[in-house]
């Protein structure tokens, strides 16, 4: 099975063998509870690179609240299990102290691509992600980190740390993994009550359509309040945003004149759902 490691420098321990070795070295950042979307990541890291290692950290400082940190899955034995087919060479399971250490003051935040979307209701959640993951980053000195497209935003907020810092990573997007009735795989999908499992792949339908209408040439707004209609139709409690961003930085698109992405975030049963697709002009 994969060796767990839990500290700085028993990591850096092999890390340094690997690159005296020549080796390229691949980084799957995670919190964990690990699914099919996952371990998408894992297969590319090992398709790219001679040594991948998996990060597993519920990070503290990404969550808005005490109770969603508290209750977030931890299931380590388990996604040791679910890694060994993969021969992933290293699980990096740090304890706390090692990523934040007495008296951590320093924070990582990234402008722009974190403001709006998700940022908008989750203040600090994306410094907290840009700041873990710089370090893990760091820590690993890996040369290919792997992304997934699901969490868009964090995706752009990442590209974007590591060009602005000279981080010496090639950060590359993977496509969101969705079960068979479109809704995107999320540790966040076996809360749902199987009522709501059922209403739940209504928000991957209606932004599909909406996509589909806007790439044709319908007007932007006018299908943006379409699809929010039928996502609450469905039986969504709430839309909480549904806009469309340039896909390359993510400004706001009043009309498809450049490659895109339609963005959404929907309350249902207590859960919060974030999923997004690409919108290409025709
Ligand atoms: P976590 O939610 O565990 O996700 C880890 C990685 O898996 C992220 O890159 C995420 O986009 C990807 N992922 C999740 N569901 C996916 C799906 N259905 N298809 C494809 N990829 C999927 O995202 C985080 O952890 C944290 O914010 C982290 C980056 C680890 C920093 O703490």
């Amino acid at each position: 099975t994969t060796p767990i490691l839990r500290q700085r420098a028993d990591l850096r321990g092999v890390t340094a063998e690997w690159r005296r070795a020549g080796e390229r070295v691949a980084v799957v950042p995670t919190m964990g509870a690990l699914h099919e979307g996952h371990l998408s990541l894992v297969k590319a890291a090992r398709a790219a690179a001679d040594r991948v290692i998996v990060t597993i950290f519920v990070n503290p400082r990404q969550f808005n609240n005490a109770q969603d940190l508290e209750s977030y899955p931890r299931t380590e034995q388990e996604d040791a299990r679910k890694l060994a087919p993969f021969s992933v060479d290293a699980l990096y399971v740090p304890d706390l102290d090692q990523v934040y250490p007495d008296g951590f003051s320093t924070n990582i935040s990234v402008s722009g691509v974190s403001e709006g979307l998700c940022g908008a209701n989750r203040p600090g959640h994306f410094d907290g992600v840009a700041t873990v993951v710089t370090k893990l980053f760091l820590q690993t000195g890996a040369d290919l980190a792997f992304f997934g497209e699901k969490d868009f935003q964090q995706l752009q907020v990442v590209t974007r740390l590591a060009r602005d810092l000279d981080v010496p990573v090639q950060v590359t997007g993977c496509p969101t993994v969705r079960e068979a009735d479109g809704l995107a795989l999320s540790s966040r999908n076996l809360r749902l009550s199987a009522r709501a499992r059922g209403i739940a792949p209504a928000l991957f339908a209606a932004m599909s359509a909406a996509a589909g209408r806007i790439a044709a040439g319908a007007p932007v707004a006018s299908e943006l309040d379409r699809a929010k209609a039928e996502i609450l139709k469905a039986g969504f409690a709430e839309v909480e945003y549904l806009e469309l961003r340039a896909e390359d930085g993510l400004a706001p698109l009043p009309a498809l004149t450049a490659p895109a992405r339609l963005l959404a975030a929907a309350w249902l049963d207590g859960v919060r759902l974030i999923d997004n697709i690409p919108a290409a002009p025709a």
